[in-house]
């Protein structure tokens, strides 16, 4: 078929969320943006696109996010832009132009492009939430970080969570570490990968990330960077341990565990969700970046933060069959069969009063409204024929368990809505905090 006369569909490798998904997105980004508001951080809303080069500073080139993924273009006046591959460089890059004073915490819901081989758990537009924290390297920091995620996975009820952390170390410790890997990975040369055989000199950290069976095998007794650590480096990070402990959040050392983005100093750490049986089961992960805010033109100030992915953070619920929160349906639908002028005042009303209201439109028959009020999910009818016109009344009927029905007049009629529907709605559609 030519490409013109195609049916025209969403891009390879994302998807509409539409309701009453798309209630669950909301549930979810307001129950992450009350746990974090609760610890202080604050929404940033940082552009869609940048400047391209901030990802290739903020995040390094050799790393298959900028390096290969990118979705990079050239804008009308012909600068080199790039709709952002992650959160962390631009909230890092507001930071620097706006120098708030420190410790500056901020979240974020975004989506995020990555021309990645689309497959189960891997979009090439993903959507997540996160945080960023900069101003200090207390160590406790890493706690609370790492705590608000693992926080939030449980209040969803997931219980399939494991979470491993590392120590990339710093700028310090760090090269004699990659100089003693990359001697181990030139004696394993042969066992790497296709990708990495040829290839490794230039990052060999990214050797450690790479999931091919081949690479897997013969890392694993690579030499640690948690072995090369320097007493600063070893005290920090045993506080972080020391610190997870204490808050009972479980975790494992994985000394593998470098995270695909090449800004990390210190702490990183990755949530998995083994419910999920894909090879896409990181619901987040994050880490300290000591160095990036310097990288990209600001004074030397360190940061720490998380990205949580939304899409498999809900298969993961979905495997583990958690968090469905009652879909929202609506308080009142008023039902009008002399002509629809009612249906428009009342629903009017009703709204303006605080409440959620329903009609239908063109004029429908009576039993035409009411099917559509049953399958609304509402609580109440709010019925509107001749006979209530003439007295000034309406009728009201509760549509779920076997509800009652009374006529009371219309001055009345917002109390009485609130009252049955009160009564009716489940606790969890009622009151989603639990
Ligand atoms: P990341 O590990 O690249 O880290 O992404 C964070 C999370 O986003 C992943 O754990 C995963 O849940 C989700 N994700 C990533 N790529 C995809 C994809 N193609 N499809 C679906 N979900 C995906 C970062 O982006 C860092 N900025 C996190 C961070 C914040 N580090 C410090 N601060």
């Amino acid at each position: 078929m030519a490409e013109e006369q195609a049916p025209l569909r969403a891009p390879v490798g994302t998807k509409d969320v539409l309701w009453p998904e798309s209630d669950r997105w909301m549930e979810l980004v307001a129950r992450f943006a009350r746990r974090v508001r609760r610890a202080g951080y604050g929404l940033a809303l940082t552009p869609l696109f940048e400047e391209a080069r901030l990802f290739r500073r903020a995040v390094g080139e050799h790393n298959d996010v900028v390096g290969k993924e990118m979705y990079e273009f050239d804008d009308r006046g012909g600068r080199h832009m790039a709709l952002r591959p992650e959160g962390t460089a631009p909230v890092v890059r507001a930071f620097v132009q706006h120098h708030p004073p420190v410790p500056w915490k901020a979240w974020y819901v975004t989506p995020a492009f990555r021309y990645e081989r689309p497959q189960a758990g891997r979009y090439r537009q993903h959507h997540q939430l996160g945080v960023e924290a900069l101003g200090t390297d207390d160590a406790d920091l890493d706690v609370e970080v790492v705590a608000l995620a693992a926080g939030f996975y449980d209040e969803l009820g997931l219980r399939q969570v494991t979470l491993a952390v590392n120590s990339m170390g710093c700028a310090e410790c760090r090269p004699a570490y990659v100089a003693a890997l990359t001697e181990y990975l030139t004696s394993r040369r042969h066992d790497l990968c296709d990708e990495h055989k040829d290839r490794f000199e230039r990052n060999p950290l990214r050797v450690l990330d790479c999931k091919r069976p081949a690479c897997r095998q013969a890392t694993a007794e690579a030499p640690r960077m948690v072995d090369f650590l320097d007493p600063q480096c070893a005290s920090h990070f045993e506080r972080v341990r020391g610190g997870l402990g204490a808050l009972g959040i479980e975790h494992h050392l994985e000394p593998r565990l470098v995270r695909g983005l090449d800004y990390y100093t210190r702490t990183t750490f990755e949530f998995a969700a083994t419910a999920l049986d894909t090879a896409q089961n990181a619901v987040g992960g994050g880490g300290r970046y000591n160095g990036l805010a310097e990288a990209i033109g600001g004074g030397p100030t360190p940061g720490i933060g998380f990205g949580i992915g939304i899409e498999r953070l809900l298969l993961a619920c979905d495997a583990e069959g958690c968090f469905s929160p009652a879909a929202s349906v609506p308080d009142a639908f008023v039902v009008d069969v002399t002509g629809g002028e009612m249906a428009r005042d009342l629903a009017e009303e009703l709204r303006r009063a605080g409440l959620a209201a329903e009609r239908a439109y063109d004029g429908r028959s009576l039993k035409s409204q009411l099917k559509a009020a049953d399958r609304s999910g509402a609580a109440v009818a709010v019925i509107v024929g001749p006979d209530e016109v003439a007295a000034g009344t309406v009728t009201l009927r509760g549509l779920r368990h076997q509800g009652a029905q009374e006529q009371v007049p219309r001055r009345v009629m917002v109390e009485r809505v609130t009252a049955m529907a009160a009564e009716i709605h489940t606790p969890e559609t009622h009151n989603p905090e639990r």
